[in-house]
């Protein structure tokens, strides 16, 4: 294989992805600070994401992971009182959560959300009812198989991966730009975890920026590209996913692993 074809099989998107950590920022957090009622949970949280990267967010439990999560994707709960969150030029910090589901933002709750009583074509069908519409069902299908081959299954029969998968699948649905995932593993099989992991992968390579929050710490850090870590609602750590691998001191001090 020449040098050229080899760049070539690699796709356009894995050329961006070596680039990355010269590319412009995409979404970019600048002290956020959030509150349930009085509660003071999100204490001035700031990190940067490229386009394209796969960013793990750690944490123990209760360390602000889902805030963090739901206060990018403008949910009501917690309240977003300070600071800025920036994607792709656009303030979201100005916006409502269908504001920012519109400009890209897509939540998979750690619940999966699934509709019961609907089949999974038509939870998929449901996700693409209004504007902007992302991927079409036959792209969807191609990167889910196995919800293909279950279409016509009510959503809430599926195992535990494939609602998972179908969670996803979903926010792909949308037009999608980040996708913001809450423990998306928990729960499930290892060969599972992998399996998901490998679409992850795969979803990147069509340019999508993924943010990873897990419990099982080990299996986000290997597919992810960089690492935060927070603790009581701060970041106490921003940097390669490979360095946190390697440190035992902060896993065991912030992850317990
Ligand atoms: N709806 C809520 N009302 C009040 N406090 C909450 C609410 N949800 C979470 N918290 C508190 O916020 C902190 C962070 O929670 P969370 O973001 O869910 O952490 P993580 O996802 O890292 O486990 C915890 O102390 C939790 O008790
Ligand atoms: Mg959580």
């Amino acid at each position: 294989m020449t040098h050229v074809e080899h760049l070539e099989a690699d796709g356009p998107y894995s050329k961006n992805r070596n680039m990355a950590a010269t590319a412009p920022k995409y979404l970019s957090i600048w002290n956020m600070e959030a509150y349930y009622g009085e509660s003071y949970i999100v204490q001035g949280i700031s990190f940067d994401i490229h386009e394209g990267e796969i960013l793990a967010l750690l944490g123990r439990n209760g360390a602000g992971k889902t805030s963090t999560l739901r206060a990018i994707a403008r949910m009501d709960d917690p309240q977003l009182n300070s600071g800025e969150i920036w994607l792709d030029h656009k303030p979201l910090h100005e916006m409502k959560s269908w504001q920012a589901s519109q400009a890209g933002i897509q939540l998979v709750p750690e619940d999966r959300s699934i509709i019961p009583g609907l089949t999974v074509e038509e939870n998929l069908k449901l996700a693409q009812i209004a504007p902007p519409i992302g991927w079409s069902l036959d792209r969807v299908y191609d990167l889910f198989p196995r919800l293909k081959e279950r279409r016509k299954q009510d959503g809430i029969t599926l195992s535990g991966g494939e609602q998972q998968m179908l969670s996803i699948a979903r926010a792909l649905c949308r037009d999608i730009k980040v996708l913001l995932l809450d423990e998306p593993y928990e729960g499930l099989a290892p060969v599972i975890v992998q399996e998901i992991a490998k679409t992850l992968e795969l979803i990147r390579d069509q340019g999508i920026t993924t943010v990873i929050v897990e419990q099982n710490a080990v299996a986000a850090l290997k597919l992810a590209d960089r690492a935060v870590i927070l603790d009581i609602g701060k970041v106490v750590f921003d940097g390669s996913a490979k360095e946190v691998l390697e440190d035992e001191d902060l896993r065991s001090k912030y992850l317990a692993i």
